[in-house]
């Protein structure tokens, strides 16, 4: 039987399987107490992360410069560890499908390099059951070994917020479960060994899944809600903005805002319920609702702002846009699932002419995902017919002062600001047309 102290005392060994936004942290943390090796089947970024270097943008050099993680891509590392966690991504496909491919690759991996009286432990947001249905048969099959009498699994899903300084992995508490009493002793005295805001026992797995599930699809559903009202409100000529400052002096009103829902967690995890929901024979008419919605945003904005442009005598066809920010949110560089991406879409449909400034987003891997270019000069004086703000990245807030933005648009400015970081009055006070959500 595993024991806390062995892990205490460094004979037995964690490892941490896939190390991106979720498993670097968490293996950098645990590596403070324990012994960690953090396993990614990607080369490039394991030959990163031993030089320090994370692509991420999480963590500085200093920060990897300090730490005892055993960094490999070496797969057989498994089997020097006792636990094994897994934090691969788990995405949806084309059609909006979960893609099981990397967890289900990451569990034959694992499987194949399982010692006996090991402790496996998954972290990828899945839908409730997922663990036990699936994973465990590819534990079993490629270890040879029998669950629950030669190993265990756990299940302690990710919080985490990549780009928020404040709610940092070790201050969010930790929703912890095990397959037995003592398994989910286990994880609790190891996360909770790191984890300052302590952790919660879940009384099995499946809640422990399903707990993590509804958390994203309760901050969709708000947000859909927001973006809804966004668009009757335009249609009814009054701000949004306004509408919610009022209402959210009600002790009991729930402040939300409109806008863009990419990434790979509010857009993807709801997904992964109404698939297993549908599996089991029912159809989540609330949940698909909201996903609807918030995919639709993309398109309303493009089609608000060509009105704009004809409206005030701008050309379209060939017309030329400045999109400010490209990543899925504010102040990360994240692009993955980014809204951004279907709304250039939707405005080259009208065949204008769209370049994207992002400062954070690398631009190697937006060509590569997306094929576009990004521009690295956006000083062309009246050159664009209209400007899109997109992402409320630090950099446009402290530098993108209005004379700036006006310099750069051909007159009238009009400026699209989905997330709302200019004064409307102040725009409109010096002839430009303004919109937002
Ligand atoms: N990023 C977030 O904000 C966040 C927050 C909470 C939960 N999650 C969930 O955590 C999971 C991981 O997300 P992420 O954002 O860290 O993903 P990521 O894409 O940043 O990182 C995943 C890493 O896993 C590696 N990998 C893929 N397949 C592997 C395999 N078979 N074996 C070993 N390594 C493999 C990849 O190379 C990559 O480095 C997902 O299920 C996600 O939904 C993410």
């Amino acid at each position: 039987m595993l024991s806390f102290d062995d892990f205490l005392s460094g004979k037995k060994a964690i490892c941490v399987v896939g190390l991106g936004y979720v498993g670097l942290p968490l293996a950098l943390l645990l590596s403070k107490k324990f012994n960690v090796i953090g396993f990614d089947i990607n080369d490039r970024r394991i030959k990163e992360l031993k030089k320090s270097i994370d692509t991420t943008g999480e963590f500085l050099t200093e920060e990897l410069n300090n730490s005892s993680v055993q960094f490999t891509s070496d797969e057989k590392f498994i089997k020097k560890a006792s636990l094994i966690i897994v934090a691969v991504p788990t995405p949806v496909d084309k059609i909006k499908n979960p893609d099981l491919s990397f967890v289900k690759s990451a569990s034959h991996r694992v499987g194949r390099n399982l010692q006996r009286d090991s402790l496996v432990v998954y972290e990828s947001t899945v839908w409730p059951g997922l663990t036990e249905e699936i994973c465990v048969p590819i534990l079993e099959k490629e270890s040879g070994l029998k669950w629950k009498k030669d190993f265990n699994v756990g299940y302690s899903p990710e919080r985490v917020n990549p780009g928020d300084k404040e709610h940092t992995i070790d201050k969010i508490v930790k929703v912890v479960a095990g397959d037995t009493e003592q398994t989910t002793d286990l994880i609790a005295k190891i996360y909770g060994a790191v984890i300052e805001a302590g952790v919660y026992r879940a009384s099995n797995i499946k809640t422990a899944e399903a707990a993590k599930v509804i958390e994203n699809i309760q901050r969709d559903l708000n947000i859909a809600l927001m973006n809804e009202l966004a668009i009757v409100f335009h249609k009814l000529g009054i701000d949004t903005k306004e509408v919610l400052e009022a209402a959210s002096t009600k002790w009991n009103f729930l402040r939300f805002e409109p806008g863009l829902v990419g990434g790979h967690c509010i857009g993807v995890d709801p997904y992964y319920l109404t698939h297993k929901a549908q599996q089991v024979g029912y159809t989540p008419q609330v949940i698909l609702a909201g996903r609807g919605i918030n995919e639709y945003i993309p398109r309303f904005i493009a089609e608000e702002t060509v009105k704009l442009m004809i409206k005030n005598d701008k050309k379209v066809n060939k017309g030329r846009i400045l999109i400010l920010g490209f990543t899925f949110k504010e102040n990360i560089s994240d692009v993955r699932n980014t809204k951004v991406y279907e709304l250039y879409k939707e405005l080259k449909e009208y065949n204008i002419d769209i370049h994207i400034y992002d400062p954070r987003a690398n631009k190697e891997e937006v060509k590569a995902y997306y094929g576009i270019d990004l521009i690295d000069d956006i000083g062309r004086k009246k050159f664009y017919d209209a400007l899109i703000i997109a992402v409320k990245h630090k950099e446009f807030i402290e530098n993108f002062t209005l004379p700036f933005l006006k310099s750069l648009c051909k007159e009238p400015l009009i400026v699209v600001d989905i997330k709302g970081i200019l004064n409307k009055k102040e725009v409109e006070k010096q002839g430009g047309i303004y919109w937002t959500l």
